[in-house]
């Protein structure tokens, strides 16, 4: 088992006692939470050039999600992720194993659109990290779908490429929660060269076998943790437990914003 560092998630949410709860209609609504810091973020200055947060979108209770880079220039427009050429062969790979985008969660390394699509930077990764550390906390998948190098590296806290681990799939631990990772060439990638298409498809075909293992073993039962405390694992350590030691009450909705926008940004199946 390989796990990931992590920081205190200080985008998550918890109850009063520090933990997360298991009740799917409790993490939803956490979720949202998580959303409305997400959409007025201005940890990196991406938040200068960007039209709108790409926070995510799906099944907030989904078994599989995805983990794609960062948005881009319809993403951006939209608010919503994966829309453009790359999302449509997504939801057509997603249709050849009999899944559409309202069974799965969708959402990216970085929230905000890096100007001219360039690659994400650390610090921008390091900024918007616990969102998506709190999204796969609250949304409990047992199998995440990496798609291309920056969200594997990420959830593996290793550098290894796409190319070696593409098609493999392996239990890594993110916080409290052991996952089925199953790193996934980047759909943008197999637009343009038919080799890489093949193998995303042939590796996308094994998704329904993987899932069917069910959740990977969890390494300890979720303990709550001590009022104001913060446990971190070292970079590359087996476990890493994050509690939020600066979650913030969710901020209310920005005045002159219709509730329902945000709703559909969301896109919560
Ligand atoms: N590429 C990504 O990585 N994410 C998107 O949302 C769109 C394109």
């Amino acid at each position: 088992m390989t796990g990931v560092p992590q920081e205190a998630a200080g985008a998550l949410p918890q109850d009063a006692a520090g933990v997360v709860p298991q009740d799917a209609a409790a993490r939803r609504e956490q979720l949202k939470e998580v959303f409305e810091r997400a959409r007025v973020c201005e940890r990196c200055p991406l938040s200068q050039t960007r039209t709108k947060v790409v926070f995510g979108a799906g099944n907030a209770d989904a078994e599989l999600m995805f983990v794609g880079e960062a948005p881009g220039a319809n993403e951006d427009l939209q608010g919503l992720p994966f829309v453009g050429a790359a999302g449509k062969l997504l939801d057509q790979l997603l249709g050849e194993i009999g899944m559409a985008r309202r069974d799965v969660f969708i959402a990216n390394v970085l929230k905000c659109r890096p100007p001219g699509n360039r690659d994400p930077e650390p610090e921008e990764i390091s900024a918007c990290q616990e969102y998506l550390f709190a999204q796969l906390e609250l949304i409990q998948p047992t199998m995440v779908c990496t798609l291309g190098n920056f969200a594997t590296k990420l959830l593996r806290g290793k550098p290894t490429g796409i190319s070696k681990l593409h098609g493999q799939a392996e239990v890594v631990t993110v916080g409290p929660r052991s996952v089925r990772l199953f790193p996934l060439y980047h759909p943008a990638a197999a637009l343009y060269t038919r080799s890489t298409l093949d193998l995303l498809r042939a590796d996308f075909a094994r998704i329904p076998a993987v899932l069917a293992l069910g959740a990977p073993e969890q390494r300890s039962a979720m303990v709550p943790a001590p009022p104001g405390s913060a446990q971190t694992s070292p970079p590359g350590g087996d476990t890493a437990t994050a509690a939020a030691t600066d979650a913030q009450p969710a901020g209310a909705p920005p005045a002159g914003r219709a509730p329902d926008d945000d709703q559909q940004q969301l896109g919560l199946f």
